[in-house]
């Protein structure tokens, strides 16, 4: 309207020039527009792609796999369900002494050995994962309970007067003595050097104590006096 009143009014070049201003300011409003619309664009795309970046669309059994990318593979799930579990044994464990006894007494239905205290700082000082793994020592020691001294040390003596690759092992004021040629010196040299390292701490074996390894198995018998 404006632009045909100015074509109506005064002289053509005037009215030359006044189109040509009118016609300025419309491409300026139009160009404005367009930019505030391409901006606006931009804007709604890119916050479309950084939620579901974030936020993916997925089915609920898509799991995230190791290294961070999303996937549904029977495989991915299983190993995303395996390392969730495995962290949650990790949060579990006891961080102490007490835990320990407590998590050993519900497991077994019975107290942990005497001097369990100096096994869990060993246990302790060696950064063990997987503190509450006590099925070696119940079960290492469950055969003990019911024999007395006296049987273990002659069934021990028995087993050692026969070459047998039986090998035995006495702990006597922290020092581990090596008894019988067992599997010859590989053995028990490598069971020596295990043993020294934790002879010094047990004085429980400083009386008459023998281990003898057989195949794997671990006996373990001494005087039950200092217990
Ligand atoms: C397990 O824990 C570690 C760090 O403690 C963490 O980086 C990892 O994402 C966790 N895995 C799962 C499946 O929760
Ligand atoms: C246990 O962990 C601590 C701290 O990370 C480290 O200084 C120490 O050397 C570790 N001990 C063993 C036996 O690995």
């Amino acid at each position: 309207m404006a632009i045909l009143e100015t074509f109506r009014a005064g002289p053509w070049g005037q009215h030359k020039y006044q189109l040509l201003k009118a016609a300025q300011e419309i491409s300026y409003y139009y160009h404005a527009r367009v930019t505030k619309r391409t901006w606006t664009t931009t804007f709604l795309v890119a916050a479309v792609i950084f939620f579901l970046w974030h936020f993916p669309l997925l089915p609920a059994n898509f799991n995230r796999i190791a290294n961070g990318r999303w996937c549904d593979h029977p495989i991915s799930i299983l190993a995303s369900d395996a390392s969730r579990g495995f962290n949650e044994t990790l949060m579990r464990q006891s961080k102490s002494l007490e835990d320990a006894v407590t998590k050993y007494r519900r497991q077994y239905n019975m107290p942990p050995p005497p001097h369990f205290d100096k096994w869990y700082d060993l246990a302790t000082q060696r950064n063990t994962t997987l503190m509450d793994e006590y099925d070696t020592i119940y079960h290492s020691l469950l055969p003990f309970w019911g024999l007395s001294p006296s049987t273990i040390r002659s069934r021990v003596k028995e087993d050692l007067s026969f070459d047998n690759v039986v090998m035995g092992i006495s702990i006597r004021n922290g020092e581990p003595i090596h008894l019988g040629n067992g599997q010859g010196d590989f053995q028990g040299n490598a069971a020596m050097k295990q043993f020294k390292k934790f002879a010094q701490s047990y004085p429980i074996w400083t009386s008459s104590s023998t281990f003898t390894m057989s195949r794997g198995s671990l006996f373990l018998t001494r005087s039950y006096t200092d217990w």
